[in-house]
């Protein structure tokens, strides 16, 4: 189970930034606090998965990090089950991100990390036999990361944080820097995933297409400071082909216009 509600969240942080760029606020000087994140409120039902996109520095891995518990708001709160969040890991979480692999462990000692709750040895070993097979990394079992390849790397930290089987899995930008068949290879893993263990997700991404494929629900959010601009529901069945689905198109062209890109391709 996993419900998060995101109540009146705003962040601030210290202009830090000393030569201006064209599209910054004129009225926020260095030194001063500028919110990145203000008055938001949203809520993520129990074992959806979220799509979440908008503009570069609106705040996304920002609310992010403030869900997992690895920053605090300035103001608001965040409540996973109806509990407030005050630090990291109180729910079960997983947090996805690049290069988190231990360089010092080989592929089968970082995906069993996850699971040293496990007593039982060889429930343990077949578990990490099947999401090894999953990702489609056997005979790679005691390489290190660093005799993977980039795409390697990241389908073992895919398999990593599926073992968990968390209760929320959190993921910021989980296929940026793919080559592209790696990319939709991984898209559907965890889109299969998600049908499978229906755990709450919330995926980050700067690829309107991944978020239409893969959503439950889509959330776009505005330039910082951040709030909701659009938030819908995909009903639609899986694998969704964009040529079939016209409304889905049209939905596609909306986002991208809604981004500041004018034609669609
Ligand atoms: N620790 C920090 N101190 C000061 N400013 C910060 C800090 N962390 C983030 N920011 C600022 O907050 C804003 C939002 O950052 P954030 O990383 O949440 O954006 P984002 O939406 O994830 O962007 P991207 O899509 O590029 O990853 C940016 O302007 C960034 O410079
Ligand atoms: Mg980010």
């Amino acid at each position: 189970m996993s419900r998060i509600e995101i109540q009146q969240l705003t962040k601030q942080y210290l202009n830090r930034r000393v030569h201006p760029r064209s599209g910054d606020d004129p009225a926020i000087k260095p030194g001063d606090t500028f919110d990145v994140i203000s008055a938001l409120d949203l809520n993520f039902n129990n074992g959806e998965m979220v799509c979440i996109l908008g503009p570069s520095g609106c705040g996304k891995s920002t609310m992010l990090r403030i869900i997992a518990g690895f920053d605090v708001p300035s103001s608001g709160q965040v409540l996973i089950d109806g509990r407030k969040v005050r630090e990291p890991g109180t729910d079960h979480i997983f947090v996805f991100q690049q290069n988190g692999l231990l360089p010092w462990m080989t592929v089968w000692d970082n995906i069993g990390l996850g699971l040293r709750h496990m007593k039982d040895k060889t429930e343990k070993e077949s578990t990490i036999t099947e999401f090894i097979e999953m990702v489609e990394l056997d005979g790679f079992e005691h390489h290190y990361p660093h005799q993977l390849s980039g795409g390697m790397q990241r389908r073992a930290e895919l398999a990593r944080a599926l073992a968990v089987n968390p209760n929320l899995l959190i993921m910021d930008e989980p296929f940026s820097g793919l080559d592209f068949l790696t990319h939709m290879k991984m898209r559907e893993e965890v889109v299969n995933m998600h049908e499978y263990l229906r755990k709450t997700t919330l995926v980050v991404t700067h690829d309107i297409d991944d978020a239409l494929i893969m959503g439950d629900r889509i959330v776009v959010l505005s330039s910082s400071p951040a709030t909701v601009r659009l938030d819908c529901h995909l009903d639609y069945d899986r694998p969704r082909d964009f040529e079939k689905l016209p409304e889905l198109s049209q939905l596609r062209s909306e986002i991208f216009f809604m981004l500041g890109v004018n034609y669609a391709v």
